[in-house]
């Protein structure tokens, strides 16, 4: 009895000294878990400079789907890093190399402007970053020389869709034989569309009557315009950003064009100029007007946060940075690599703008809208197909 009473006795000291070293920091302390893992985004957009309401609109959309998101994604805590590439691109290629090699991003959203996509997608391509641009939509973003560039992605159609979607309504609903196009030689989007436009028109019968270049930096156009007044062209072609295309649009007017105007996605903004451009059509990704309920749903949120009617610029930053979070859920790594595939595998995405799904080169086949610039409003015209 006695020998045992002391090994009792033995035991309960050891189980109690445990016991003062098991429970030092209280009792009822949860077991410890392993740190969330954190995932870097970019997002590169214009938020200063002569398109910064496109910049202004992508990171709000951006920023509400991130919030929504409640900062996560998968088994990630998602910390983001906003660039600012002011739509030029050499400053659109120092903030990708410092978002990939100081920030190290897994993937980007971005950026805008073609111009300034092209080169981020040539730098993050080789350096094996995912992008995905909201809005660039020149052929070249994703294809290098009909080379794929795989780690490219966008949320939007592309140019040669955009031109052909103008040319045929000009001649189909506006009953054009003739077109004036004017264009920013230094501008990829601008010269893209262009062409594309013209290859549609000529090829639907039409004529193209003058095909003028000008800079970035002109303001003065007087001379071009009073050339073509002469032509007496059914249409007026300007593939340009809100800023540029207001100012020729105003120009041309004062010179007597009574031209019809048209143009593509780059005249969606609020600071365009709307007395000079009333009565033109331009393509766009969207309208806020489409029935469906995910795009009321879109609608109501984003003005309840912001106070303004999401362009299509926000519509689509909004589909893109959601696409990639489904990217990287999927993936369930924050490889790039693994991104990329998982991204290139998704199919029948439900965006605000459309279902996505990419084809061989990074791009969603959607259908696009046509809008009419009236009464200080955009008003929602037609829907076309792909
Ligand atoms: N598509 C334009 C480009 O490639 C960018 C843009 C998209 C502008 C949508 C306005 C609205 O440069």
């Amino acid at each position: 009895m006695v020998r045992v009473s002391k090994w009792v006795a033995l035991l309960t000291v050891i189980l109690f000294s445990l016991s003062i070293i098991a429970g030092c920091g209280g009792g009822g302390t949860p077991a410890p878990t392993a740190p969330v893992e954190e995932i870097k985004i970019g997002l590169i957009a214009p938020l200063t400079g002569d398109v910064k309401t496109f910049g202004e609109s992508v990171k709000n959309a951006f920023e509400l789907a991130i919030e929504e998101s409640g900062h996560k994604v998968g088994d990630f805590n998602i910390k983001y890093v906003i660039a600012d590439d002011r739509n030029v691109a050499t400053e659109a290629v120092n903030v990708a190399d410092k978002l990939i090699t100081q920030d190290k991003v897994s993937a980007i959203v971005g950026s805008v402007t073609s111009s300034c996509t092209i080169p981020i997608s040539e730098v993050a391509q080789a350096a094996g970053v995912v992008v995905i641009s909201p809005t660039a939509t020149n052929p070249k973003v994703t294809v290098d020389g009909g080379k794929r560039k795989d780690y490219i992605f966008r949320a939007c159609f592309i140019d040669p869709f955009q031109g052909t979607v103008a040319a045929r309504f000009a001649l189909d609903e506006l009953g054009a034989k003739t077109a004036a196009v004017l264009f920013d030689q230094g501008n990829d989007y601008t010269i893209g569309l262009k062409d594309y436009f013209k290859e549609a028109f000529v090829a639907g019968g039409g004529q193209v009557v003058a095909e003028e270049a000008y800079a970035k930096t002109d303001t003065d156009f007087s001379a071009v315009l009073t050339r073509i007044a002469q032509l007496k062209p059914d249409v007026l072609f300007l593939p340009d950003y809100y800023q540029k295309v207001s100012l020729i649009g105003k120009q041309a007017r004062d010179k007597g064009i009574t031209a019809t105007f048209l143009g593509g996605d780059g005249w969606d903004s609020p600071e365009i100029d709307w007395t000079a451009m009333d009565g033109g059509y331009f393509t766009n990704h969207y309208s806020p007007e489409d029935p469906r309920p995910e795009v009321k749903e879109w609608v109501d949120k984003y003005t309840a946060k912001y106070g303004q009617t999401p362009d299509a610029l926000a519509t689509l930053a909004y589909d893109a940075t959601k696409l990639l979070l489904a990217a990287i859920e999927k993936a369930g790594s924050k490889d790039p690599a693994a991104i990329r595939d998982a991204m290139a595998s998704i199919e029948g995405f439900q965006a605000v703008s459309g279902s996505i799904s990419f084809d061989e080169n990074g791009n969603p086949i959607k259908s696009a809208v046509i809008l009419q610039i009236k009464d200080g409003a955009q008003k929602f015209v037609t829907i076309v197909n792909p």
